[in-house]
């Protein structure tokens, strides 16, 4: 159950988010969802067990509604994050790496960590807006609102544009995984078309598969699906 707008909190300093949607969880809190916005996170966590280093020049941001599973939720959120944040990004075009994660000239603009915690969807946003420079381990790996527009942007204004984005996909194509969703992600998506490296193997990434997996053809003209983990594109990061 999601109605937009969504209830905002908006915190100073927290962990995370994504804790924080979980502490509301427990206490039954989460209404007909939230959207909560924290100025700076203390403890980020991004995919696969990573750390999510981000400062007050980023947006932290998690939605969470009560909603049965569904594997396609990353896909849809990943296109209505493609929308909100192509809306600032000006004449530099946005690509989503699979799966989820919006990438510009090759660098990480904004990552997505979706959990599920008994019947209820947790969809963590992180988005560079004004950061001026990372930290070496980072540099060659992201980017920013700023440092490709080379302005300033309200990160309040993001925030909106992001919960808006979100309303649109979730109307448009629900929250089930379908030939749409396929349709609208493939022609975004970084992968396609290039060498891909995964725990499963190497080849070119080729397609998405109906469950929503990055379909990979070997040099031996196999074919291969990937369903999660890390995937390293030639070219990106
Ligand atoms: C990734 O690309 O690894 C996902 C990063 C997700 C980061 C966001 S920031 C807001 C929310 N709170 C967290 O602790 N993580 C997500």
């Amino acid at each position: 159950m999601i109605k937009f707008p969504l209830t905002r909190i908006n915190l100073d300093t927290v962990d995370s988010t994504n804790n924080y949607a979980k502490k509301l969880i427990r206490e039954g809190k989460i209404g007909d969802g939230v959207c909560i916005i924290a100025n700076e996170q203390t403890q980020g966590r991004g995919r696969l067990g990573r750390i999510w280093q981000s400062s007050e020049e980023s947006l932290c941001m998690t939605v969470a509604f009560k909603h049965k599973f569904s594997e396609g939720l990353t896909l849809i959120v990943a296109l209505g994050l493609y929308d909100a944040l192509s809306s600032f990004s000006g004449d530099k075009k946005l690509m989503i790496k699979w799966p989820n994660d919006i990438i510009c000239q090759g660098k990480k603009l904004c990552g997505i960590l979706c959990e599920r915690v008994s019947e209820y969807n947790i969809i963590g946003i992180g988005v560079n807006v004004n950061n001026k420079y990372f930290d070496a381990e980072f540099a060659y790996k992201a980017t920013s609102l700023y440092r490709l527009c080379g302005k300033e942007t309200d990160k309040l204004m993001v925030s909106k544009q992001i919960e808006l984005a979100l309303c649109r996909s979730f109307t448009t194509y629900g929250f089930e995984l379908s030939e749409n969703v396929i349709n609208a992600y493939k022609p975004l998506c970084a992968n396609i078309g290039k060498n891909t490296e995964s725990i499963k193997g190497k080849g070119e990434a080729v397609d998405i598969g109906n469950d929503g997996s990055l379909v990979v053809k070997t040099a031996e003209g196999k074919f291969f699906t990937v369903n999660s983990g890390e995937v390293i594109v030639n070219g990106i990061y």
